[in-house]
């Protein structure tokens, strides 16, 4: 197996090199950045620029399964340029994968895992989504990752086995939500959000990288969600947190109309409530190592003090 990563600079791609670079795993990989271009044992970068669909085709050789992490970061404010940006940086890239791979041939490669989100889910607070739920969310995360799972499939048109991984909030100390959720607790100024019911289906960083592996070694296909089997609300999140960070709460829940006045619109990330079952790769023999959010978070806290 030899993998090409797309997003391999980011946060979950940095915890999937650690990954491959244990197992030895050979890794090609894509980078907007010049800068981010390494050459190493079992590692090369590769530029390529999908807004101007540009992509250097040597970046295929001897690969077997294409790993799409690339995209925009959706926590930024949402005006209208950036949000045109959230779209375009996904759907240009898998297309530019794409058009690469049928201009220079399918070689080896024979299947692809892409990132999506359980975004597409529409917010409930009574729903325990499957991969089989019908309807997708009305709002602009639900439409951006329906395009990015439309754009995504069109891979199944060159013969190769397509997994859609529908990841939810990634839990790790070096980025993401975690640290944004952090910090005010450690400053004493912590609180949950809104009524702070809505269920948050969180997943481990590392339970992430290994399932994004064990599901390259199955080379399966089909969509996947990517949750640990515990689901925990917003308000136990934030309470789990402020134990394990030793830290009081003391402060009424944050209404949503403060965060929509000081985040905008994209505050509606905070306020999403999806439930989300994480059975269908557990029926496929994925063993989480972090199943409860205490000990996920224990895990983590551990790891902040060694930074
Ligand atoms: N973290 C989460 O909680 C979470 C939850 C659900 C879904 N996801 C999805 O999982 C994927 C990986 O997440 P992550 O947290 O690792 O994201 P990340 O840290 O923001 O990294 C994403 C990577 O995408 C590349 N990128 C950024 N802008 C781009 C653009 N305009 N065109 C092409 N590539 C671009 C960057 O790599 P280069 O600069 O090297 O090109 C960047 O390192 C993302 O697609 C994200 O939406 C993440």
């Amino acid at each position: 197996m030899k993998l090409l990563i797309t997003g391999a600079t980011g946060l979950v791609g940095g915890e999937l090199l650690k990954i491959c670079r244990e197992e030895g795993i050979p890794v090609n990989y894509l980078t907007t950045r010049r800068n981010k271009i390494q050459n190493g044992d079992n590692l090369k970068g590769f530029y390529w620029n999908p807004q101007n669909g540009e992509i250097d085709l040597s970046c295929f050789e001897g690969v077997t399964t294409i790993i799409n992490l690339a995209g925009a970061s959706v926590a930024k404010r949402w005006t209208a340029a950036y949000k045109k940006k959230i779209v375009s940086s996904r759907v240009d890239s898998l297309r530019t994968l794409r058009l690469g791979l049928a201009k220079s041939g399918k070689g080896q490669v024979s299947s692809l895992i892409s990132a999506s989100a359980i975004g597409i889910y529409p917010s409930s607070f009574t729903e325990y989504y499957t991969e089989k739920a019908e309807g997708e969310d009305t709002g602009f995360l639900g439409q951006v990752v329906a395009s990015w799972e439309e754009e995504a499939l069109k891979f199944e048109t060159l013969a190769i086995k397509t997994s859609l991984l529908r990841i939810g909030l990634v839990l790790s100390e070096k980025g993401g939500a975690l640290p944004q959720i952090v910090m005010p607790i450690r400053k004493y100024v912590g609180a949950a959000m809104g009524s702070g019911e809505q269920w948050q289906s969180w997943i481990h960083i590392e339970d992430l990288a290994r399932m994004i592996i064990f599901l390259a070694q199955k080379e399966g296909s089909g969509v996947f969600n990517a949750v640990a089997p515990n689901p925990v609300t917003n308000k136990r999140l934030t309470r789990e947190t402020a134990k394990v960070f030793k830290r009081p709460l003391w402060l009424p829940n944050i209404p949503q109309f403060v965060m929509k006045i000081v985040l905008g619109e994209m505050s509606s990330i905070l306020f999403a409530s999806q439930r989300v079952s994480s059975q269908k790769i557990e029926k496929h023999g994925f063993n989480f190592h972090y199943q409860n959010i205490c000990r996920a978070l224990e895990d983590l806290y551990q790891k902040w003090g060694e930074q």
